[in-house]
């Protein structure tokens, strides 16, 4: 498979914080992967996933779609949040409309879709991560788990090739997680690409088919997922073995 996404040796630092977030990570990505992003709380696996649809932009490194450098103009931003669609880790950070409709309405009206495009596209998301009950709600009176469906809804809605997750699946329940990783599988089945950041090491062993592992602002390993879980070495990277 050809690389889709491409991190060549970023470097970031947020904005008056005196340590570097990102110091050298180099990521390639290629199309039709199920990825987990692992690493300790404060590796840099969101940071990483900002750079990936250019909400963040490297101070130094470049970030390369289907090998062209990312523009960080309106166009360019808006090119790649058609291909790249990124679920926060806090879904707060990402809902600001009034309503579940027009939060999951919004990117896709952005695109310049029709109305009847944009309506089966909604209609379908939410459908998807079993949120149509919810549309008329106001997005900020909902529990933690619903504002992550809502949020992936609106990131579905864009039918992106990649989709970057982060944590979004810890605080589903197990029916709702199951449905979110079957959706996962659909969408790699189509050829996307679905990397998540997560500390579920049980996914990462068993729905990743390669497994990235960061530390201290630096991607460390990248291989397959049967690799890293079959060498002990590279296993004890990913975590405690029989942590709770
Ligand atoms: N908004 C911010 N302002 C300043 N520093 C930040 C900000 N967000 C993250 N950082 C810092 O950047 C580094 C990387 O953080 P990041 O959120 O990418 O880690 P993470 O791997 O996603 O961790 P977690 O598993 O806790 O989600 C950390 O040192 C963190 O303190
Ligand atoms: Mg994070």
């Amino acid at each position: 498979m050809s690389v889709v996404l491409e991190f060549d040796n970023l470097h970031y630092t947020f904005p008056g914080s005196d340590t570097p977030a990102l110091c050298g990570a180099s990521l390639r990505i290629e199309g039709g992967r199920r990825i987990a992003l692992l690493g300790r709380n404060g590796a840099g696996k969101s940071t990483l996933f900002l750079h990936g649809n250019g909400i963040l932009r490297p101070v130094a490194g470049q970030v390369r779609l289907n090998g062209m450098p990312l523009e960080y103009t309106r166009r360019g931003l808006l090119r790649v949040r058609r291909q790249v669609g990124l679920v926060f880790q806090n879904p707060d950070d990402q809902l600001f409309s009034a309503s579940v409709l027009q939060d999951i309405s919004f990117g896709p009206l952005n695109l310049g879709l029709s109305h009847d495009e944009v309506r089966r596209r909604v209609a379908e998301a939410a459908d998807l991560c079993g949120v149509s009950d919810l549309l008329d709600r106001p997005t900020h009176a909902l529990s933690g788990g619903q504002k992550t469906r809502v949020a992936l809804a609106g990131v579905l809605a864009m039918e992106p090739d990649i989709l970057l997750v982060d944590e979004a699946t810890s605080g589903l329940d197990p029916w709702m997680r199951q449905q979110v990783f079957s959706i996962f599988d659909r969408l790699v089945e189509r050829g996307a690409t679905v990397a998540l950041a997560t500390h579920d090491l049980d996914a990462a062993q068993h729905w990743a088919d390669t497994v990235v592992i960061m530390s201290e602002g630096r991607v460390i390993i990248a291989a397959p997922s049967a690799q890293i879980f079959g060498d002990p070495e590279l296993r004890a990277l990913a975590g405690p073995v029989g942590g709770r």
